[in-house]
């Protein structure tokens, strides 16, 4: 029997079975009037403050400026095609429906981080949660999980792209194959070097590297960061990245992956996942 359905979500048109009691990591943080679970259209949003949309103009001014040179083509023009509100928070119900007519992926609202077997089922079936909830004015430069900001502006332009969004589903293929803890973790920390920490290389040369992970994009001190001379880069290597990187949440970023192109990292990840078996 499909868990998601014993307690009441619906996901229509999607198939698969989860452990639904165990995939919130927090709290929920804020009132919403939707359900969670709630996929595209069923998303209500809640009704935001206008702190919250202050809150939110602020971000989007304040972040797109910081990168707007420094990151990747897809990211601009991802955030063009789904007309990301730039004034007040968007809601999650019109931007899946953009995102279902580009890529054909949808959004699916959670109240916190997921666990990692239920988010690799969400993305193996084009579903990307999103929390509805924004951080405090205080918490412009960070926050304590992710946020509406740092969901909607990090990572859906992105998967408005499709050789993006081509890679992500096959990582989320890929990953409800893993069998173990071990293979959880593999899956964790490709995901950290590539969708919250990947950097490209710049098509022009001697200029500098473009972002396109979340969490560089969606952070001005990890941004910052990424600039300052602390930190080494690598080119894309996903064995290694699976194997031998440490994921710390605590710090920022030592040191990065380089990728040429999606392609390249689509074809890096299909190669490594073959082998060891997940795909
Ligand atoms: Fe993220």
């Amino acid at each position: 029997m499909n868990k998601l359905n014993s307690i009441g979500l619906s996901i229509p048109e999607k198939n698969f079975i989860v452990d639904i009691e165990h995939k919130v990591m927090f709290n929920p943080i804020s009132f919403s009037p939707s359900k969670e679970g709630a996929i595209g259209d069923e998303i209500i949003s809640p009704k935001y403050s206008e702190i919250n949309n202050y809150t939110w103009k602020k971000l989007f001014y304040n972040q797109f400026n910081c990168i707007k040179n420094d990151v990747c083509d897809e990211f601009i023009n991802g955030i063009n095609l789904l007309n990301i509100d730039r004034k007040k928070i968007p809601k999650l119900s019109s931007v899946s429906k953009k995102l279902k007519s580009i890529t054909n992926w949808e959004i699916m609202r959670v109240e916190g981080l997921v666990y990692p077997r239920y988010f690799f089922e969400l993305l193996a079936n084009k579903l990307f949660p999103c929390t509805d909830f924004i951080r405090d004015i205080s918490e412009l430069n960070y926050i304590r999980s992710p946020d509406i900001f740092h969901d909607q502006f990090g990572h859906l332009p992105l998967i408005s792209d499709h050789k993006f969004a081509n890679f992500f589903h096959l990582f989320g293929l890929a990953g409800t194959k893993a069998k173990n803890d071990e293979e959880i973790e593999w899956f964790n920390r490709i995901y950290w070097y590539t969708a919250e920490f990947g950097i490209m290389k710049n098509k022009i040369e001697n200029s500098s590297k473009k972002i396109y992970g979340a969490g560089l994009i969606s952070s001005k001190s990890e941004f910052m960061n990424f600039y300052s001379n602390n930190i080494e880069v690598f080119h894309l290597d996903i064995d290694y990245m699976a194997k031998n990187t440490i994921v710390d949440i605590n710090d920022f970023q030592k040191y990065f992956f380089e990728i040429e192109s999606f392609e390249e990292l689509e074809y890096k990840f299909t190669n490594w996942a073959t082998k060891n078996e997940f795909l």
